[in-house]
């Protein structure tokens, strides 16, 4: 393991008959302490994490002994999987444990904006505070208004069902594929294109995968379609994001507001985005609840597990 995770994940390979080596290092390894802690033993399975960039080098440095990589994200765009693949080695995720949490999150993002409720923390804590006020920190309703997803796959589709049912929101969404079961619980409409949902959402909620087409998906020309009014959310990867043309945007009033949980250049911040008050940072938190890192540390587990005893991989990755 390339730094500890949930002991779960460590119990129940022990439990296994396996020996498990952790990272000593109480932070992100280097490629040099990743390529020398690779080195140590002839491993099995090694377990990553989001933060570790596991490219075709580091890969070619793994033991041939290697049989799986448990990513322990949902997403796996740290991996060269086709690097992987050309060794024979499988790579596994963990999806649908964390569904629930990150579109919970994404929500409290989403509310956080809107009622502008990081500003009026700070405004506390600042002294401002003197008495109730009829103009204060006014912000805006949710209910009754269009969201658009920006991808609807499950953590998509779960915020989606929160925000139709909780908040009476209608819902636009454009993905590779139409999503029928999204369609019948939530009337969800299906647009040809990203353009069409950023014309008429007015809150855009952003669930793809970092892939090179989906690098800068939002820039400053497809902000520019966005309504004046309307709130960006991104809980998904940060260069999906153009940080720079949507500081821009934030500072010009092009939008209202965003929230972001993951960044550009993570885990450096665009220093420009900590000047503007109606943008909410959040240190990459979306799936950060203790039931469910546990229940991503079971995931991996289960990965090496049924992968090592020769077994079908519950979530190896294409
Ligand atoms: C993931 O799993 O990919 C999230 O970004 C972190 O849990």
């Amino acid at each position: 393991m390339t730094r500890r995770i949930p002991a779960r994940a460590e119990e129940m390979l022990r439990e296994a008959g396996y020996e498990v080596t952790v990272s000593g290092k109480d932070g992100v390894l280097t490629r040099d302490e990743l390529k020398a802690a690779l080195a140590e033993k002839q491993y099995d399975a090694v377990v990553s994490l989001l933060t570790d960039s596991i490219d075709s080098d580091i890969i070619a440095a793994m033991s041939p002994s290697v049989k799986i990589i448990a990513n322990y994200a949902v997403g796996f765009n740290n991996i060269d999987i086709p690097a992987a693949h050309d060794r024979g080695i499988v790579v596994s995720n963990t999806p649908e444990v964390l569904t629930a949490t990150v579109a919970e999150h994404t929500v409290a993002l989403l509310l956080t904006v809107a009622s502008r409720i990081a500003e009026g923390d700070r405004f506390i804590r600042e002294g401002k505070f003197v008495g109730w006020e009829p103009m204060l920190l006014l912000g805006t309703d949710i209910k009754g208004k269009t969201l658009g997803l920006m991808g609807a796959g499950r953590i998509g589709s779960e915020v989606a069902g929160i925000l139709h049912k909780g908040f009476g929101m209608s819902v636009l969404y454009y993905d590779m594929k139409k999503n029928e079961a999204l369609e019948a619980v939530c009337g969800a409409k299906y647009c040809a294109t990203y353009e069409e949902v950023l014309a008429q959402a007015d809150v855009v909620s952003i669930h793809v995968p970092l892939l090179p087409a989906t690098r800068h998906l939002i820039n400053a020309e497809r902000l520019a379609i966005m309504k004046k009014n309307a709130i960006l959310i991104n809980t998904s990867r940060g260069p999906v994001v153009d940080e720079l043309a949507l500081v821009t945007a934030l500072r010009n009033g092009t939008i209202r507001g965003a929230a972001l949980d993951v960044f550009e250049f993570e885990p450096k911040v665009t220093a420009e985005l900590l000047t503007l008050q109606n943008v909410v940072v959040n240190p990459h938190l979306a799936s950060a609840t203790e039931e469910t890192r546990t229940k991503m540390a079971e995931l991996v587990a289960t990965n090496i597990i049924e992968t090592l005893e020769g077994r079908v991989t519950p979530n190896a990755v294409a």
